[in-house]
């Protein structure tokens, strides 16, 4: 899932290691290195975390070597053990390869080369692959030539980078559907699935297209495309993210760390979109593109849930019917779409497979496409026709939490740009939307502290259950959903979330004393509904724990008291309860927090 390619002037393996843990949060079970040394390849990989790697790197010399690939591997083919780890090589020893991705036909090809005599010595696509690259070459084609060659034989997605005994100083690293990045230093050359891997070294890059393939040496790199090996002109561009956002900042976790950082990234995101003369919102991406007819969300996950909270308020502001669509279902349903429809696809990685498919398909039918994306240069950014970057920063934990946060802001915006357009948000709610999102960074940065150590009181009072409800209706569904997802993610532990409404639909008959609630009651039209329905709950024995405001008149169990905001923006308030709490559980549970079990950052397959 993270690939590192170096050719340079240092040992190649220290580099290589040390680009791999900075990809960590893109979640792996297994990582490797190859290099070459006096004209032999060496290959080491080890099943687990980076830290079984670097025992077995420590053990063996590869000072010499100052070319080599790295990978960590999240299983998508064999299970995750050492022999499927990459690198992979090939039949001959000549040839080493890392992949990203998912060969889809790779069994006939496996089939088709076990008939030419090729054996395998593990059960992924990968190592058939790099394989199809050898046997390229039998037919006197260059390496360039025969990569070209085998990758127009193969369906799916792949991002490779490819290590050539014979000619140490050379990496060959092409892509489709998977993402790959050119970093061009001095006396030295990078190629990664993203900018951190190399960032102490350069900050000038090249964002590689699908189907190009780029060489690179120490000294020299040139982009060509992958089926015509033509040339094809790059531009370079500088990243003026330093690795300390990408390092922990003197928290525990990384995921501690971005629910903090929750106040600025609300700050960044709003620096220059909005104009305090006529309290307008200046979206300057969208400016050729009127407010949509119909509006189809697009995500996975977390981003799908900040969709369902925008659909709530899109509607409502701008009166523009909104479907929040799961993007893995959208994908392959009989759409009904033409021009005149609007997709937004919401993505933090701007790289989840099951969206850029669906929006790939949304665009046959001529609709507009506009991206909602953390990671610049993303695919979903690249192949989108209007951008809205979130600008949350990078994010390492693999539990999204400062995306959504900024997400959250992003279709707030929207929500009152179309509405003014549309001339359906009255001028009051308008001045007060932007009053109050101006002001919620420092309420919010005042109020954390006080909401982890409620989180904390109440996670050693709950991280004994087995299974968890979350309720909430309105806005505060969305959340629910979040919430009980984030407790999940990280904690293990079972949750579900509900529509508040919905639940004396089926789920009450789950309720007894060993099966908690954690309910979203807060000052809202719904409030008295949402109330009775918790009175359902007590009344089965129920514990509660409800997050909700001064004054209120509710009786449960385990009340969580936070202040008063303002209409939509009480959601920020609430998120930051939700993710601090399921933090508390996971962190007192003894749970890898930011890299949780059978979970990946970034998921470029389907
Ligand atoms: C993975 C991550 C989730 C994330 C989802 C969508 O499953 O573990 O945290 O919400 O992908 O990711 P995206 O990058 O498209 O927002």
């Amino acid at each position: 899932c993270g690939i590192i390619g170096y050719t340079g002037h240092r040992p190649a393996v220290p580099v290589l290691v040390e680009g791999l843990r900075r990809l960590e949060y893109r979640g792996y079970d297994s990582a490797g290195v190859a290099y070459v040394q006096n004209g032999e390849m060496s290959v080491l990989r080890a099943e687990g975390k980076l830290a079984s790697l670097e025992e077995k790197v420590a053990g063996v010399s590869h000072h010499l070597a100052t070319t080599g690939i790295g990978h960590t591997r999240w299983a998508t083919h064999g299970v995750p053990v050492e022999r499927n780890a990459h690198p992979h090589v090939d039949n001959s020893g000549r040839l080493a390869m890392i992949h990203n991705g998912i060969i889809e036909n790779f069994e006939e090809q496996r089939e088709w080369l076990k008939e030419r005599g090729y054996h395998f010595n593990s059960d992924t696509d990968s190592e058939v692959l790099v394989n199809l690259i050898s046997e390229g070459m039998k037919a006197d084609r260059s390496l360039p030539e025969a990569i070209s060659w085998a990758l127009g034989r193969v369906e799916g997605a792949y991002a490779i980078v490819v290590l050539d005994c014979t000619d140490p100083e050379r990496l060959y690293a092409a892509r489709h559907a998977s993402p790959m990045v050119f970093g061009k230093g001095v006396g030295e050359n990078f190629v990664a699935s993203d900018i951190p891997a190399f960032l102490p070294y350069t900050r000038e890059v090249i964002f590689l297209d699908d189907d190009e393939l780029v060489e690179l040496t120490p000294s020299s790199w040139r982009v060509m495309d992958v089926k015509t090996l033509e040339p094809v002109e790059k531009t370079i561009d500088h990243i003026n993210w330093d690795v300390q956002a990408a390092q922990k900042g003197g928290y525990k976790h990384f995921m501690l760390k971005e629910i903090f950082e929750q106040p600025k990234v609300i700050t960044d995101c709003l620096a220059g979109r909005i104009n305090m003369q006529d309290m307008s919102v200046q979206l300057p991406e969208l400016e050729s593109l009127a407010a949509p007819k119909r509006l189809h969300i697009l995500a996975c996950g977390t981003s799908y849930h900040a969709g369902m909270w925008g659909k709530y308020l899109i509607e409502s502001w701008a009166r523009i019917p909104v479907s929040v669509e799961i993007a893995s279902e959208f994908r392959y349903r009989d759409l009904i779409l033409d021009e005149d429809d609007v997709v937004l696809s919401i993505s933090q990685s701007g790289e989840t497979a099951d969206t850029l498919a669906g929006m790939r398909r949304a665009k046959e039918f001529g609709a507009t496409i506009i991206g909602l994306c953390n990671v610049v240069g993303s695919s979903v950014a690249r192949e989108a026709d209007h951008v809205l970057y979130t600008q949350a920063g990078p994010e390492i934990s693999v539990a999204s939490t400062k995306a959504m946060c900024s997400q959250l802001v992003l279709l707030y915006l929207l929500a009152m740009h179309w509405g003014r357009q549309k001339k359906t948000l009255p001028d009051d709610v308008r001045d007060n939307a932007v009053k109050n999102i101006l002001a919620l960074p420092t309420v919010l940065e005042t109020e954390l502290p006080r909401l982890r150590t409620r989180a904390t009181e109440l996670s050693r009072l709950y991280s004994a259950s087995h299974s968890f409800m979350y309720l909430g209706r309105g806005f505060q569904f969305p959340l629910a959903l979040e919430g009980a997802l984030k407790l999940k993610e990280i904690s293990y532990i079972h949750a579900e979330g509900y529509a508040s409404g919905e639940m004396k639909h089926g789920p009450i008959a789950l309720i007894d004393p060993e099966f908690p609630t954690f309910a979203l009651a807060l000052h809202d039209e719904l409030f008295l509904k949402v109330k009775s329905n918790l009175e359902e709950v007590q009344a089965r024995g129920g514990r509660i724990i409800a997050l909700t405001h001064p004054g209120l008149d509710l009786n449960v169990t385990d009340p969580w008291i936070i202040p008063e905001l303002w209409g939509p923006l009480d959601s920020f308030m609430a998120l930051s309860c939700l993710q601090l709490f399921a933090y508390e559980v996971a962190d007192y549970l003894g749970k890898d927090v930011d890299q949780p079990r059978n979970l990946a950052k970034s998921v470029t397959v389907e």
